[in-house]
């Protein structure tokens, strides 16, 4: 039986109810509260609140996301904790107009298509059995089918103004629950898929009308992806000329090129493309990592906005370039991949502020 809480999130003073073996994020995004967010299992801190009154259980909060003597001053991660009691928690909520909330859904979906598009990575259609409203760049968590609880989150590479047939790019982690034990070995077309969300503040920035750098590694392109054809193909007025850097170590681990060829073609004075191979010469690559490409590219990226998701190391070294280029944080927007080994680790990247 489960037991249902009252509680107030400050400074908003709004009241939502949460059951006992609920998280207070997902009740908050049930409820259409927004509350700062970004990866939903306790790894990133972006959620990180205190606890004015009651109590809550910190559930698996990462020890280096939500440090001992954090917990002791009363700090918790909202995604993860559960309350224990009626609890005042006060949030750290800059407003941020900008963002359209969706509050948080359910969803059945079936899986009508699955390819191989590169190396260990795998482009998956699924159908909703009803509309999904997001923004360009959010994510939905998947449900891991026989773990009960289990869930694996996937940025949506489609577009809002296909709110049925959502598509995922998902990449092979060896020895991965989700992906080496469900998607890469026994998910076949036709199968459900249950899904929730949307989630996440990684979002196409509407209010920003500067010209932007959008750097992708690996599967950090789905969001970027998102983003770029919501703007190009439903003609979104006001955003600023868009340059992709896309990362893969060789040909057969890079894909899309040419979507983002044919998406260039027709609009050079809105978007342009270079994909980048760090580990093979092929004519039409660029040679290096995204950031020494964009380092050759570009004197100085003052006046520019940055977007940059994939696995932690690219983000964190994508960070240091940007910020040489004369960019500041507040004019950087981040997806890291974090997966259950960064939970597991103490390390985490000064530049990587929450
Ligand atoms: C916001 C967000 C969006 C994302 N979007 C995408 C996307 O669009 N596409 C995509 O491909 N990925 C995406 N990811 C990553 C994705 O959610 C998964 O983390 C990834 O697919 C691995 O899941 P898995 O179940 O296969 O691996 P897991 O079972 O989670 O394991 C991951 C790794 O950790 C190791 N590990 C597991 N437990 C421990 C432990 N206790 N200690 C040390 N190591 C451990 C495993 O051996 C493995 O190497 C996203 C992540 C975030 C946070
Ligand atoms: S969103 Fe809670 S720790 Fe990342």
């Amino acid at each position: 039986m489960t037991t249902e809480y009252r509680v107030t999130i400050e400074p908003l003073g709004r009241e939502i109810t949460c059951r006992d073996d609920q998280t207070i994020l997902d009740a908050c995004l049930r409820a259409g509260v927004w509350v700062p967010h970004s990866c939903t299992h306790g790894t990133c801190a972006t959620c990180k609140a205190e606890v004015l009154e009651g109590e809550v259980s910190h559930g698996e909060a990462s020890s280096f996301a939500l440090m001992d003597f954090e917990r002791e001053e009363g700090k918790t991660l909202l995604c993860v904790c559960k309350p224990m009691s009626d609890v005042i928690i006060e949030a750290d909520i800059e407003a941020d107009d900008a963002i359209e909330v969706h509050p948080v859904r359910d969803f059945h979906g079936t899986l009508v298509s699955m390819e191989d598009v590169a190396l260990d990575t795998r482009r998956l259609i699924v159908e909703l059995d009803r509309d999904l409203v997001f923004n360009a760049g959010q994510y939905m968590s998947l449900v891991v089918p026989g773990q009960p609880g289990v869930t694996r989150t996937y940025s949506m590479a489609s577009i809002p103004t296909e709110p049925r047939r959502l598509e995922f790019q998902i990449r092979r982690t060896p020895g991965g629950l989700a992906t080496d034990g469900w998607v890469f070995t026994t998910l076949a077309v036709g199968d459900p898929i249950d899904l929730i969300g949307p989630y996440g503040r990684f979002v196409l920035r509407t209010d920003r009308t500067e010209p932007s750098v959008l750097i992708a590694g690996g599967t950090g392109l789905a969001p970027i992806a998102s983003m770029i054809r919501h703007t190009l193909e439903n003609d979104l007025d006001g955003i600023g000329h868009m340059t992709l850097y896309q990362g893969a170590r060789t040909r057969e681990g890079i894909y899309d090129v040419e979507l983002f060829r044919a998406l260039e073609a027709p609009h050079p004075d809105r978007f342009t493309y270079r994909p980048c191979l760090s580990e093979e010469e092929a004519e039409g690559f660029a040679s290096g990592m995204v950031t020494d490409v964009l380092n050759a590219n570009h004197e100085t990226l003052k006046g520019h906005i940055g977007y940059v998701c994939g696995p932690p190391a690219m983000v964190e070294a994508a960070l240091k370039t940007l910020m040489l280029k004369r960019l500041f944080p507040r004019d950087i927007y981040k997806e890291e991949f974090l997966d259950a080994s960064a939970a597991a680790s103490q390390v985490r990247s000064p530049l990587i502020k929450r």
